[in-house]
């Protein structure tokens, strides 16, 4: 078997439009406020970066490496992250970063974490969104794009860390090897 990328499902432009209204969406929302971007690594860090700059009001960056894959295409259902990464967000608005939610575990392990914290608020914002997968209850409040349930690379997405430098987003396929 061999794995190979094929249709682009989100393209180069279609990306670069939706980063700048997710971008002048939140600069609206956090204008007035104390903003703490939280990150998730590395999946996030290519949407982060192109976001990042499109919000002109002061803010901290903080990243946090997460890992729930473990290199395979479906989420091993255990997220990993060093506590000890967690800024220290108490009265600071928090906006989480993420790539893609799929299952949602990562985030509502993320979220606990935080919420344990107290911060002011706590939002999510994610580029891509696999709704049929997501368990009931865990939702982003800025989305990029709705996909249905394959599995992408691409704009910062891995498959056993190949393929984060595509700067579209594709779907991974499996092909018999010839
Ligand atoms: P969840 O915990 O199931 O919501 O998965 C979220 C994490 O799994 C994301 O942060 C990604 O790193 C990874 N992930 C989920 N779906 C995909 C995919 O289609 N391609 C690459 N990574 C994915
Ligand atoms: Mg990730």
């Amino acid at each position: 078997m061999t794995i190979c990328t094929e249709k682009i499902l989100v393209s180069q432009e279609a990306i670069q439009e939706r980063v700048r209204a997710l971008a002048e969406e939140i600069t609206r929302d956090y204008k007035e406020k104390e903003l703490t971007i939280l990150a998730l690594m590395k999946g996030s860090v290519v949407f982060l970066a192109d976001l990042l700059r499109l919000i002109p009001i002061p803010l901290r960056l903080e990243v946090l490496p997460v890992s729930s894959y473990h290199g395979g295409i479906e989420t091993s259902g255990v997220v990993s992250f060093a506590q000890h990464f967690l800024p220290d967000i108490l009265d600071h608005h928090v906006l989480l970063i993420d790539d893609i939610l799929d299952s949602g575990t990562t985030l509502k392990a993320i979220k606990t974490c935080i919420l344990e914290q107290h911060p002011a608020s706590l939002r999510s914002c994610v580029l891509l969104h696999k709704k049929v997968k997501t368990m009931q209850g865990i939702h982003a409040e800025y989305v990029g794009f709705e996909i249905p349930d394959v599995f992408v690379v691409g704009y910062g997405l891995d498959y056993q860390e190949y393929y984060r430098n595509l700067p579209e987003i594709r779907i991974l396929s499996q092909r018999p090897a010839t």
